[in-house]
């Protein structure tokens, strides 16, 4: 029986700003819920993609694991496998928990002990060591760079989860940082250090004009295998969407041995499963190929990666972005078939941070847009 009444309200958003999606839920028991408020909280996370539910710092990993997996009760493994090769750019990112291997601790700093983890070094990941142009160390305290424009996903063997959950449990106070876009304009925005940025995948099919939702409905992009291993040489574009074409990328015969059945070829548009819209959701950072209705395949790199960029990089105006402002306590879930999300920041040694994060790989692929929805 549901003995609160769940409420929601809008997200803050920054002055100027423009976006069409997020909401906070209040009078969710998240640890115990039961059915009937867990179709509440489904029904808010598909029509408003973020879902906010403050003051939960005293959950669970095992709460955080059950909660998330609900969204896709047949999913199993973490978004990554097993383990994580050490030659993958995420290795260093990612540390288990060790009694719920499905949520990870990231973060930044020396802990102590946590969650039966003892003396551990969290990496908060910083643009420096993945793009082509970062910020100058003499700058890094006031500005910084959105790290890598993406979808969370293995892109290869596992799909894509549906949702992630994200538990603020120590978050450093009070500073902000500029991001800028240093992509030939002169466009910046004010975040809260560490913020997570999200960008709407529907508002920015919504954007495109007629010939491209053409182009984008009817065609597939091909990702690389073991893509976080393949691009592990090359560096990001200053804004974080997409690679600078330097032919880095790891050949076949350098990476490890993979099946072409593993392969993932996703629509570029992908259907919410309450709403039945359309986003378009391409994570750049790992397209080898795409292919077109009629067959053909393209497959040079630096030509692909311009035509997406040209696509997306209008998503990323600061007007479009919701730039979370993380308290102690926050749990973040999201959809992660509608919306693209980066990490920001750079934080200081003394400043520590603790995150729990929790995603499985997907029971199914993601929705194309001539998917029926199920009931
Ligand atoms: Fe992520």
């Amino acid at each position: 029986m549901t003995t609160l009444t769940i409420c929601s309200k809008p997200l803050t958003q920054p002055m100027g700003s423009n976006i069409d999606f997020g909401v906070e839920l209040t009078g969710i028991n998240v640890e115990s819920m039961d059915d009937d408020d867990f179709t509440i909280l489904r029904k808010a996370l598909y029509e408003n993609q973020v879902v906010v539910i403050k003051n939960q710092g005293d959950l669970s990993p095992r709460g955080q694991y059950e909660l998330t997996r609900r969204f896709d009760p047949a999913a199993g493994v973490y978004s990554h496998g097993k383990s994580i090769d050490k030659r993958s750019v995420l290795h260093a990112d990612l540390t288990t928990i060790p009694h719920q291997p499905q949520v990870q601790v990231i973060g930044h700093g020396s802990v102590k002990e946590y969650e039966g983890l003892t003396n551990i070094q969290l990496r908060h990941p910083h643009h420096k060591t993945f793009h082509k142009e970062p910020i100058s160390a003499e700058e890094n305290d006031d500005f910084t760079h959105f790290y890598r424009w993406h979808i969370d996903s293995a892109m290869y063997n596992l799909d894509p989860p549906l949702v992630t959950s994200l538990l603020a449990v120590q978050v450093p106070k009070g500073r902000r940082q500029i991001c800028r876009y240093d992509d030939g304009t002169d466009t910046t925005i004010d975040v809260p250090l560490g913020t997570t940025a999200f960008f709407s995948g529907y508002r920015l099919y919504e954007m495109l004009s007629e010939e491209e939702k053409l182009f984008v409905r009817t065609s597939k992009v091909e990702y690389a295998p073991h893509p976080y291993i393949w691009m592990s040489k090359a560096k990001s574009r200053s804004n974080g969407l997409g690679i600078v074409s330097e032919g880095l990328e790891l050949s076949d015969e350098e990476l490890p041995p993979f099946e072409s059945s593993k392969i993932k070829t996703y629509p570029m548009v992908w259907k919410n499963p309450v709403t039945g819209k359309l986003a378009m959701m391409v994570y750049p950072t790992c397209v080898r190929k795409i292919h077109l209705e009629n067959g053909e395949v393209l497959d040079n790199l630096p030509e692909i990666r311009e035509r997406l960029y040209k696509l997306q990089r209008r998503a990323i105006d600061p007007t479009l972005i919701y730039p979370h402002d993380w308290q102690e306590g926050d749990l973040v879930l999201f959809n992660n078939h509608g919306v693209m999300h980066s990490i920001v920041g750079s934080f200081k040694d003394h400043e520590v941070r603790i995150f729990r994060q929790c995603n499985m790989a997907a029971s199914r692929p993601p929705m194309g847009p001539d998917d029926q929805i199920s009931a």
